[in-house]
Formats: C-alpha cells, sequence, structure tokens
C-alpha cells in the first residue's frame, strides 16, 4: 500500500503534539506554545519551541524542527513509516507498513543479481582474473569460500560493466543502483568500481543490494570501496551475513559481532557461521533492532588496536541502553580475527574465542588496567575514577564489591577505602580526587583549509543547489547523511533543509531569519562566486566527493591512531589527488 498525501496530512492535523512530545520530553506552556530543553542537541537553555496552532515543532539554537512525525521519526530513531504508524494510532488510522514491492525495486534486484553473476564470472574465467584469485589465495580464500560469499571481480576497464549491461538494463538503473555513473556533461558513462575483487553486500532480507570492493594489487586508492547510499543500498541497513546467518544465530541464540567482513569470511572458515560485520561504521540502530529480532545476545569481536578498543566501549554503551547481553573478545593487539586465523590455524582460532569471551565489565577493567601504573598517583586516581564511572552505570552493589576488592589487590588499598571513595565519589559535595593529567594536543585539530579547497567547493556548489530549490535541498540532505567537512555548511544546509519543511521557497529577505549572521556571511561568500554548473548528475557527484573525503580520514585516523600521524600532510596528498584527477572545476 502507498500511503497517500491525504492520510498524512489528516494524521499531522488531527493527532495531538503537545501531548506526544509532552510523552517524550518535559514542556512547559509558555504563551499560546511550549518550550522545554531540545533533546536534539546538547541543549542547557530551552531552545525547543512547540506550536499546536502551527502543529510543529522547532529548535531555535540547532535549527531541528518540523511535524509531530518528523519528531518521534527523530526521537524514537525509526523511519518515516514506523513513526507514521505510531501517530496514526493515536488517532485511530491504521496504516499497513508492509507496502507492497515496487516494482522499481524488483528490476533492481534482479540487475544486482546479474552484476554479481557477471563479477563471478569474470573472476574465474578470465586473465585477470588469475591475479586475483592468486590473491585471494594467499589469503586462505578457496573456491568454496568464493561461492559461499559470491565473490567477484571488476575488471580495471573503463566501462566494460556499463556495455555488457546497456542493452538489458537503463542508464538510469544502472546510475540509481550504484554501478556506473556519467561523465559531468552526462554524454559517456564509466563502471564505478574498477580492477576490485567484488563482495556482494545484502540487505536484512538477503538482496543484495551494493557492493565493497578490495584492491588486490599495489595502489594508492582507498583500500576498500563500498556502493555508495542509494535507492537500494543504505549502509546503516547492512549487516553482513545477516541473511545468511540467521538460522544458525537462532540456533546458537548468539551472534558474534565483527568491525570487518573479512573477518567473518575467516570465522566461516573456521566453521562458525553465526557472525555478522558492520559495514566499517558504528553500529546503528537499525541493525541493532535487527540483531534483537533473532536474539539479545551479543559477543563482539573488535581488533586489539587503540581504535578497536575505543568501539568497543562507545559499542557497549549503546548495546546497553537497548537492553542487549553483550560480551566481549579481547584479541592480542595488532590482529584482527582474520590475521589470528591465517597465523594461529583453526584449533587455536575457535579456542581463542571461546576461551577469551569475558563480560563488559571485565573488559573494562582489563582494558583500563592496561594503562595502570601504580608507581604514578595521577594514574591511579584516573584508573579508580574511570572503573566508578563504569560501576555507576551498572547500580549493582554485587558487582561494587567485587570491583572493590579487585581494585584493593591493583591499587593496594584497604577495600573500604575504595569503597568510601565511591560513594563520596558521586556525592554532591565537590569532593572528587581529580588531579590534572597532561595530555598530549590532538595532532588532527589543525586542518589547513587551503588543503581542502576541492572538498569545500562540492560543499559550496550543494549549498546553491540546495538553496534554489526544496526538492534538491531534500535531496542533498538525506544523501549527505550527516557527513561534511564545513561545519557552517552543514549548518546552513541543514536550516535549509529544516525551513523547507514549512515553506516552498526561501526568499532572499528570510535568509537573515533562517541563518546568523557568521552563516549569512558564508552563505553571501558562496553566492558571489559564480560558481559553474553542468547538469543535474551533479548532486550525486558533489555528495560522493564529500562521502569520499570523509571515509578517507576516517580511515586514516584510524590506521593512525596510537602513531602520531601528520594530518596535515596527509590532506595535502589528498588534495593533490584529486586535483591531478581533473574533476572538479
Ligand atoms: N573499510 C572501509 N574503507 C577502508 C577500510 C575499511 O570501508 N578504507 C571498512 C570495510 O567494511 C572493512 C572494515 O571497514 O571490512 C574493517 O576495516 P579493516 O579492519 O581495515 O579491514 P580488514 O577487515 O582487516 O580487511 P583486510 O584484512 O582486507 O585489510
Ligand atoms: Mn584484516
Amino acid at each position: 500500500m502507498r500511503i497517500s498525501e491525504e492520510i498524512i496530512k489528516e494524521i499531522i492535523d488531527k493527532a495531538d503534539i503537545v501531548n506526544i512530545i509532552s510523552s517524550r520530553i518535559k514542556i512547559d506552556k509558555k504563551g499560546k506554545d511550549y518550550i522545554g530543553l531540545c533533546p536534539f542537541h546538547n541543549d542547557n537553555n530551552p531552545s525547543l519551541s512547540v506550536s499546536p496552532a502551527k502543529k510543529i515543532y522547532k529548535c531555535f539554537s540547532c535549527g531541528a524542527g518540523g511535524n509531530v512525525i518528523n519528531f518521534v521519526k527523530e526521537f524514537d530513531h525509526i523511519s518515516f513509516m514506523e513513526a507514521l504508524k505510531i501517530v496514526g494510532k493515536t488517532v485511530d488510522i491504521e496504516i499497513d507498513t508492509d507496502q507492497k514491492v515496487d516494482q522499481n525495486m524488483l528490476r533492481y534486484h534482479s540487475l544486482m543479481e546479474e552484476v554479481t553473476k557477471f563479477y563471478s564470472v569474470y573472476l574465474t574465467s578470465t586473465n585477470e582474473g588469475q591475479k586475483a584469485l592468486a590473491y585471494l589465495k594467499k589469503r586462505n580464500i578457496d573456491e568454496n569460500i568464493i561461492k559461499r560469499f559470491k565473490i567477484g571481480l571488476s575488471s580495471f576497464d573503463n566501462d566494460l560493466l556499463y556495455r555488457e549491461f546497456k542493452d538489458k538494463y537503463s542508464e538510469i538503473d544502472l546510475i540509481n543502483t550504484g554501478m556506473i555513473r556519467s561523465t559531468q556533461e552526462g554524454s559517456k558513462y564509466f563502471d564505478v568500481f574498477k580492477g576490485r575483487i567484488m563482495f556482494p553486500l545484502a540487505d536484512f532480507d538477503g538482496y543484495i543490494v551494493g557492493f565493497s570492493g578490495r584492491i588486490y594489487e599495489k595502489s594508492d586508492e582507498s583500500k576498500y570501496m563500498n556502493s555508495f547510499d542509494n535507492v537500494i543500498f543504505n549502509k546503516s541497513n547492512i549487516l553482513f551475513n545477516y541473511k545468511e546467518a540467521l538460522n544458525d544465530i537462532k540456533k546458537l541464540n548468539f551472534v558474534y559481532v565483527f568491525e570487518g567482513f573479512m573477518d567473518v569470511i575467516a570465522a566461516y572458515r573456521a566453521g562458525i557461521n553465526n557472525s555478522v560485520a558492520t559495514m566499517g561504521t558504528a553500529f546503528t540502530n537499525e541493525q541493532i533492532r535487527a540483531i534483537k529480532k533473532i536474539t539479545n545476545n551479543i559477543i563482539l569481536c573488535y581488533d586489539g588496536d587503540l581504535a578497536g578498543v575505543e568501539a568497543t566501549k562507545k559499542t557497549i554503551n549503546l548495546l546497553n541502553s537497548f537492553n542487549i547481553n553483550v560480551r566481549i573478545v579481547l584479541l592480542p593487539e595488532g590482529n584482527d580475527p582474520d590475521d589470528y586465523l591465517n597465523q594461529y590455524g583453526v584449533n587455536n582460532f575457535v579456542s581463542y574465542l571461546e576461551n577469551n569471551t569475558m563480560s563488559a565489565f571485565d573488559y573494562l577493567y582489563k582494558i583500563y588496567k592496561r594503562t595502570l601504573n601504580i608507581e604514578d598517583i595521577n594514574s591511579i586516581l584516573s584508573f579508580k575514577n574511570k572503573i566508578f564511572d563504569v560501576l555507576a552505570s551498572y547500580k549493582s552493589d554485587m558487582l561494587n564489591e567485587i570491583a572493590f576488592k579487585r581494585m584493593s589487590d591493583d591499587i593496594s588499598l584497604n577495600t573500604d577505602v575504595i569503597k568510601e571513595d565511591y560513594l563520596k565519589h558521586f556525592s554532591k559535595t565537590t569532593y572528587r580526587t581529580q588531579i590534572p593529567e597532561f595530555r598530549k594536543p590532538a595532532a588532527h585539530k589543525t586542518v589547513k583549509k587551503r588543503q581542502k579547497q576541492q572538498y569545500l567547493l562540492c560543499e559550496k556548489k550543494l549549498i546553491f543547489l540546495a538553496y534554489q530549490n526544496k526538492d534538491k535541498c531534500a535531496e542533498i540532505f538525506r544523501k549527505l547523511s550527516f557527513n561534511y567537512v564545513n561545519e557552517t555548511h552543514y549548518l546552513i544546509l541543514s536550516k535549509f533543509n529544516n525551513y523547507y519543511k514549512t515553506s516552498q521557497k526561501i526568499e532572499e529577505r528570510q535568509l537573515k531569519e533562517i541563518l546568523t549572521d557568521k552563516e549569512l556571511e558564508v552563505f553571501n561568500s558562496i553566492i558571489n562566486q559564480k560558481l559553474t554548473f553542468r547538469n543535474d548528475q551533479d548532486i550525486d557527484f558533489f555528495v560522493n566527493k564529500i562521502n569520499e573525503y570523509i571515509n578517507e580520514l576516517y580511515w586514516y585516523r584510524k590506521k593512525t591512531a596510537n602513531k602520531d600521524i601528520d594530518v596535515e600532510k596527509y590532506l595535502k596528498d589528498l588534495g593533490s589527488k584529486i586535483k591531478t584527477r581533473n574533476d572538479i572545476k
């Protein structure tokens, strides 16, 4: 069923926005409207206003705003349809969210199936494929594994896939599914993935909706390239191996979650199939909900490096908030599961997983103890405070007792002293044993503007397009999915996007109200730059560039998390790389 605009309008009209918002956050009446602390940013002054007359909410500080359905969607972290269903219930309008499969989807799914087949034939029966197969063999990926995970190969040719598929599918279909893109003039098409080993990515229902491509020869391109979000692919909705692992997860009633899909493949080689991987991003609510449908027990097994530990800490908090039982495997430093398996073999790998799984508390304790130096009073106090904070989040007297005892051994203090200190730690008095610590300045804070010019230009062009047209603005905002190079640019875009929720057009004179002085200044300078455009595909091109930049930067930081990084040099290289490609004029 397609939900008509009228039904949506009727639900918004009938719904009691004040009632629905106040059941989620505290709001107080002020005149005709209501105000409260905005839940969408870190608000300490009530800046959220709810207007029952206009049936909208708006935050004057962060710019969030919209109708009651938007609020429920954002606040509950659910899809628009789910929010519509919830709000519809309050006014006795039933929404059937089992939408009929749209004809386009059927076509996209078969397109992706065929592309997958094409890539797999290309891997197994061409000369180019021999090199890729040799690489896979070196990584202990044999024929069976290749079949099971439908691994394939994209050629180095510029447009082989396009030429192969153009008679059967339209250019638009191939562009929409992220398989080809056009030149800026729109006169020529070329393949998105070139010279990469292709790993198909399926959605929760098992339909192939995208790919991750890995380089297999020396190259200065990024190690992995994933499909960018498009009509069928949404990386926050992907858990590698989910559908295939479903039955094993149910049967064993727990799931291993890895950082990389190569680790899932490694686990499979060792006979473990109840495992999934996120696509190199933090866990999203959608992914957690998909897991929660089949099991409530997760074993996290992230890389043993610093970045892996940081990701694990964050994920523990997130999973706790979903009431999921989480246990952790602590891998030796510098190893990911795939490395471990290749180094020590199947038996050691399996027994490592079995014997090194610990509770989240034990894990955190171990991690914090790693940096404890009992010769150094700062270190002891900081260790103690970190453990106290963890204990506070569990609120368990028994756990407290166990932890105090353990701490007493580790820092050679009497348990009673620690206990007393714990009670004082959270009392309202100012007592807190904090001694300021010396920190190394963060290296990546200083990023010179000059080096980001090329990416900033993409962002400016997007702002220009968003300003002119409501639909384009929504499209851009959605496609960027919270990525940005320059924060002010992003704020301008998000304010335009919010403004369009209640109007059709942005008049020049309204800009003063929508933007802050600083933002207006930036916006005016963009308008005065006389930017050039070619055709509509610009949006995807610019968005992809920005995503590419974010992705590159993210992985670079992750890789160098515990080294001293020369980010400035890195960005400069990145900047010159893109400039020489002559992509952006
Ligand atoms: N990733 C990415 N882009 C990169 C690097 C990584 O999108 N440039 C994502 C991939 O989904 C990858 C995951 O992050 O599966 C984990 O990254 P990493 O640990 O670096 O990769 P490995 O799984 O170790 O892959 P390999 O062994 O092939 O290096
Ligand atoms: Mn690896």
